[in-house]
């Protein structure tokens, strides 16, 4: 499908200024679309004044199609549909007495031309399937009469309506409630669901007679009101904005649009949506996840202090190998403390691994007490993970780490070149749904007859249950090119 640009850049002679009025056209049209019960069609002239090509369709909501096919981008060539280009070269609205008939369908044809600064620059015609068309209600008059307003504008070259757009997807329509205006912004008619809105902000009788920001000012309490200034331009509909009111439980998104058809203005249209449940949604996912950030900063904190009090007592232990311990437990705990920490920053339940990774080399190097400089590289990425592999991952990448560090690089002493640095390498890769982690130093090497199902070291243990049993992967150590090499593959959810 073109789009507006490409065909008018491919087809006619309007210039940027043209085109972002059509656009602000189109992005309010399905409120003439609905007040009309008709489609709506936007015939762009040909640069050779051949004919017209279609750039725009926009359907009803609120009755049936007169256009089972879409037209975008077709092309009528001039004296094809006369009424077409009576509406282009004379500039005002082309309405046809009889219906036109297509494959069985009555269809009531009329052609609004489209005004900027004066000069005609496209047409919009209006298409109603007389099939729908029944006994006019109240609504229905009402709907239409404001639908004869607005194509005026658009002949006048009024709308749409300078400033602001409001197309966003929270934006009224007219089935969400449909209130008419007169110029002293009193209610001359309001559609049931307007009414209803109204109802749930505690209105008692009836809308029609009365002055709505009046109205809205005695119902809606001041904190959840607008300024005074923009409450009375709104709803008394004097300015084309928007604005939201509501009370603690009620909130409603009022959208005005002066009516002005012969150039001053007689009234206005107001579109009423009851937001109040999207509004309450929005609050509870606010808090919801500022309480989750808050808890994770409390556990951090929490597991800091368990880090203080053991590092407190493994200072007060003499027994060499009880204050070793107390040391490595600091450090595991140190690990879990970094996980939620950064789950306290995320914005969702994921974390940046890379981040929690680079942290934990970084904490291992420093707390080593290895004489050999050691420096920790990752390479490739582990992306963001769930937070609940999050902290056994990291527990595992702490204790493989540490090993690195700590057997790989202890006793350089000896080395033919003890002076070299040491280095280990962290490699992340995904691949299809698994991540596959490797952590390779150019140490020492494993020590002879190394047998990872004889090890009953605690290090190696809690690593192997947790990629196994916690994160459900495949966990292996063995030599690597000079050094160790692990490495763990997991599934990733
Ligand atoms: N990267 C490594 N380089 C050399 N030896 C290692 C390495 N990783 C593990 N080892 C060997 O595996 C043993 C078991 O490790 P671990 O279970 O973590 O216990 P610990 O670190 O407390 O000795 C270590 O004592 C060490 O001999
Ligand atoms: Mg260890």
């Amino acid at each position: 499908m073109p789009s507006l640009q490409e065909l008018v850049r491919a087809h006619t002679d309007l210039d940027e200024d043209d085109v972002a009025w059509l656009q602000r056209l189109m992005a309010d049209w399905q409120i003439l679309a609905d007040l009309s019960f008709a489609d709506l069609v936007l015939w762009l002239p040909d640069r050779e004044g051949r004919g017209y090509w279609a750039g725009g369709q926009m359907r009803p909501t609120t009755g049936p199609t007169a256009l089972f096919d879409d037209v975008l981008g077709t092309f009528i060539p001039t004296g094809r549909r006369r009424m077409l280009d009576e509406a282009y070269e004379l500039g005002r609205l082309v309405r046809e007495g009889d219906p036109e008939w297509r494959d069985d369908v009555p269809v009531r044809v009329e052609v609004i031309p489209v005004r900027r600064a004066g000069r005609v620059i496209a047409t919009i015609a209006r298409n109603t399937n007389l099939l729908g068309v029944r006994t006019p209600s109240r609504l229905e008059l009402s709907y239409l009469q404001t639908a004869t307003d607005l194509t005026q504008m658009i002949a006048a070259g009024y709308f749409p309506l300078s400033g602001q757009r409001s197309d966003h997807a929270d934006s009224p329509r007219v089935g969400d409630g449909f209130v008419r205006l007169d110029a002293a912004g009193k209610v001359v008619y309001s559609s049931p669901n307007g009414l209803s809105a109204y109802r749930r902000l505690g209105l008692q009788g009836d809308l029609a007679g009365l002055v709505l920001s009046d109205l809205t000012r005695d119902l809606v309490p001041p904190r959840h009101r607008p300024d005074e200034e923009t409450l009375s331009a709104v709803l008394g509909g004097r300015d084309g904005r928007e604005t939201e009111v509501g009370t603690d439980d009620v909130t409603l998104i009022v959208r005005s649009i002066p009516l002005r058809p012969n150039g001053d203005r007689s009234g206005a249209l107001l579109l009423v949506r009851d937001v109040s449940e999207l509004r309450r949604r929005d609050r509870e996912l606010i808090t919801k996840d500022v309480t989750i950030r808050e808890i994770h900063h409390r556990v951090k904190n929490n597991l800091q202090t368990v880090a203080a009090l053991l590092r407190l007592q493994a200072r007060r232990t003499h027994a060499e190998d009880a204050k070793a311990a107390l040391e490595e437990a600091v450090r595991r705990v140190g690990s879990i403390a970094i996980v939620h920490e950064t789950l306290s920053h995320a914005i969702e339940e994921t974390v940046d691994f890379d981040q929690i990774a680079d942290r934990l080399g970084a904490m291992v190097v420093d707390v080593s007490g290895v004489e050999t400089p050691v420096r920790v590289v990752r390479e490739g990425s582990f992306g963001a993970l769930p937070s609940d592999s999050a902290t056994p991952l990291a527990m595992v990448l702490t204790e493989v780490l540490q090993n690195a560090v700590e057997h790989g690089f202890a006793d350089r002493a000896g080395d033919p070149d003890g002076r070299r640095k040491g280095r280990v390498t962290v490699t992340a890769r995904r691949i299809v749904g698994r991540l596959h982690v490797v952590v390779e130093d150019d140490g020492a090497g494993l020590p002879e007859g190394f047998d990872l199902d004889g090890s009953t070291q605690l290090g190696l243990s809690i690593v192997r249950t947790l990629v196994e049993s916690e994160l459900g992967g495949v966990f292996e150590i063995g030599p690597g090119v000079r050094g160790t090499r692990v490495q763990a593959d997991l599934p990733l959810d």
